[in-house]
């Protein structure tokens, strides 16, 4: 039963982090409206919540697995506070934390956007960056397969098809911060 609830862990936390990270840049490739002409804004955006509902249920199944196993000997206050993990602390604190990122993003804007201006919603959802960084780091310190060629390569190749939406959108709020009227 073990063995089934750590293949179930890892495989979920490695779904878990791809899907936040395609969420990631399709959630800035829609607020830099780079989304070219063939497709409609809504179906992009559509895609994103999509994109970061799943990574939320993933998450969700990762950790309840990663508790039944017993092999691992993880408490609740393991899952839920950060730094009280016995061993390999610091791998799990970063799990910690990109998890309550990630519950913070989606339950902030799903079923409603929960702050009453855009200004402090986006702020909020910008979260998400760290959030998604902290996975990465969090999957690369503590997984069983994380010393494996296939897994660097899907998580090198990951991150760095994320770095065109990233770049693209700083430099699309650079230029909207210039062309906005100053006041005399
Ligand atoms: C399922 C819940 C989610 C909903 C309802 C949602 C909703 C939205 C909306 C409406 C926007 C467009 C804002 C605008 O420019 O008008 C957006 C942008 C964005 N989302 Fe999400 N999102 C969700 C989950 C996530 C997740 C899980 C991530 C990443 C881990 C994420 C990352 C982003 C990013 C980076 C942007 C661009 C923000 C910016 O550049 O200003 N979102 N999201
Ligand atoms: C957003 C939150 C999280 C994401 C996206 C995530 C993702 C991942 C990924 C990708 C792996 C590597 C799987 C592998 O290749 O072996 C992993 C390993 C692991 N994670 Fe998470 N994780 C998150 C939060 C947590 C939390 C809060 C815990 C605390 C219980 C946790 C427990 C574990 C354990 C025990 C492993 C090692 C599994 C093994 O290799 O046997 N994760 N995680």
């Amino acid at each position: 039963m073990n063995d089934f609830l750590g293949y179930v862990t890892r495989s979920t936390g490695i779904v878990a982090t791809l899907l936040m990270l395609a969420s990631l840049a399709w959630g800035l490739l829609f607020s830099a409206r780079e989304t070219g002409t063939r497709l409609r804004p809504a179906w992009w955006l559509d895609l994103h919540k999509g994109l970061g509902g799943l990574a939320m249920v993933f998450t969700g199944i990762h950790l309840v697995t990663a508790f039944a196993d017993t092999d691992l000997g993880i408490s609740l206050a393991t899952v839920f506070v950060p730094g009280a993990a016995g061993y390999e602390s610091t791998a799990f604190t970063w799990g910690v934390l990109a998890f309550y990122g990630l519950a913070i993003v989606v339950f902030s804007s799903w079923p409603k956007l929960l702050f009453r201006t855009r200004r402090t919603w986006r702020a909020v959802h910008l979260l998400s960056v760290p959030a998604t960084v902290l996975a990465c780091v969090h999957a690369y310190q503590l997984g069983s397969d994380a010393g494996t060629p296939a897994f660097r390569v899907v998580l090198v190749l990951a991150v760095a098809a994320v770095m065109y939406p990233l770049a693209f959108r700083v430099i699309n709020v650079v230029a909207k911060t210039r062309q906005a009227p100053t006041r005399s």
